[in-house]
């Protein structure tokens, strides 16, 4: 699969260690030439023995080291794909602040290569607000996060800080090491997230969507070579390296912003749940408790089919939040919207794509093909929903 693609694989120190283990081994079988980098802690936790084996190469355990031909940290940054595994709090702060006093950090500094990092350490250590600067500095720069899982750790806390599990990470691999440019040349414009609608200063109307679907769409299309404009109503997710990011908060200003960049796009996916409606008059004090409060909501405008009426060649993809029949209302909204490609997924039950980091994506197509897809990572879903509008380009 990957070729003799080249992957910088650094352990760092913490008991997910271990784990990094079976991404060597899968990588080496899927033809990958690896190089193992450890820090001294993470050798601690796991020999390098164990990674010289399963990457059949040796590893590389320090700046000095004699085992390698050439500078080490040098020779290191010269990869493919550079992916720290699992990466402690120290070693992305030394990353965000261009520190390099160590082989991992100094190749760090050096590589010109994508860069991953999958956190793993205690709940409060992640959460700390320094953690999460850097986190956020190195993403806004281009790097690649997969975030740790929430469960028990080691340590015995209950909380986020545990490795992503080894199918995440190997996705995410996959994805940026297999990452075809064929969005080269194309301007691709992603909603994500909801709109939120104010009632006063205090109070608004919201939805569920995490934006974690538009997120991983405007992720997978800058990294397959597209110019990517990402316009995101609230979230909670760390801001991702795009061409433009546009935050916004209602309908009202997502439509504003939708229309300023339609000329310049070759391509929108509006994966954004926007409110349908937004209180007709906004008031400007807080509105006093009172037995019952009447609200009068008046309907937003709808952006989807505001952009369709006028596409001309653009290609338009939107997406279909539903929680029942489906096929049926998909195929009213395509039609009605205009649409060459629409996203449907489930929006309630087991399946639930809001909040999740998984989707259940059915396609449905313009020309009346009908794609459902396994459920699978929102980062996966995302590339397979970018497979399938290159069709229609
Ligand atoms: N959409 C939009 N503007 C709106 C409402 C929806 O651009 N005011 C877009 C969404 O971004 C999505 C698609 O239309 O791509 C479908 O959104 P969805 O919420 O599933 O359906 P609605 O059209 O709002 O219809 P309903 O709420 O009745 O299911």
């Amino acid at each position: 699969m990957f070729n003799g693609k080249k992957v910088s694989l650094c352990i760092t120190g913490g008991i997910a260690a271990y784990k990094a283990a079976e991404i060597v081994s899968w990588l080496k079988q899927n033809n990958a030439l690896v190089q193992v980098a450890m820090t001294k802690s993470a050798c601690r936790f796991i020999t390098p023995l164990t990674m010289q084996t399963l990457s059949a190469n040796k590893v590389m355990t320090d700046i000095f080291c004699e085992e390698v031909e050439g500078v080490a940290h040098i020779e290191l940054a010269k990869t493919d794909l550079f992916a720290v595994i699992p990466a402690t709090a120290n070693i992305m702060a030394k990353a965000a602040h261009g520190l390099a006093d160590d082989l991992i950090s100094a190749a760090i500094l050096a590589t010109k290569a994508p860069l991953l990092f999958a956190p793993a350490m205690n709940v409060n250590m992640y959460e700390n607000v320094h953690t999460q600067s850097n986190i956020k500095h190195l993403t806004s720069v281009g790097a690649e996060l997969v975030e740790p899982a929430e469960g028990r750790l080691a340590c015995g806390d209950v909380g986020r800080g545990r490795l992503a599990s080894v199918q995440e990470l190997k996705d995410k691999i996959s994805s940026m090491l297999l990452a075809k440019q064929d969005f080269a040349g194309k301007t691709v414009l992603v909603t994500a997230g909801p709109t939120i609608e104010a009632i006063d200063p205090v109070r608004y109307l919201a939805n569920r969507s995490s934006g974690k679907m538009g997120y991983a769409i405007a992720k997978a299309a800058k990294m397959r070579g597209a110019k990517v404009i990402l316009i995101t109503g609230p979230t909670n997710i760390v801001q991702p390296a795009v061409d433009l990011f546009i935050p916004i908060q209602s309908a009202t200003e997502m439509r504003e912003a939708v229309l300023e960049n339609f000329s310049a796009c070759d391509i929108v996916i509006k994966a954004a749940a926007v409110a349908d409606y937004r209180p007709l008059k906004v008031s400007e004090q807080k509105i006093k408790k009172s037995e019952n409060l009447m609200l009068e909501l008046v309907k937003n405008p709808d952006i989807l089919q505001e952009i369709a009426a006028r596409k001309g060649d653009k290609i338009i993809c939107g997406f279909a939040a539903e929680t029942e029949n489906m096929h049926k209302n998909a195929l009213l909204k395509l039609k009605n919207k205009n649409l060459d490609l629409l996203a449907a997924n489930p929006v309630s039950g087991k399946d639930n794509a809001f909040g999740s980091d998984e989707n259940r994506l059915t396609l449905f197509f313009k020309d009346g093909q009908v794609r459902e897809l396994d459920k699978m990572t929102k980062d996966k879903a995302a590339n397979t929903l970018l497979d399938a509008i290159l069709e229609l380009v």
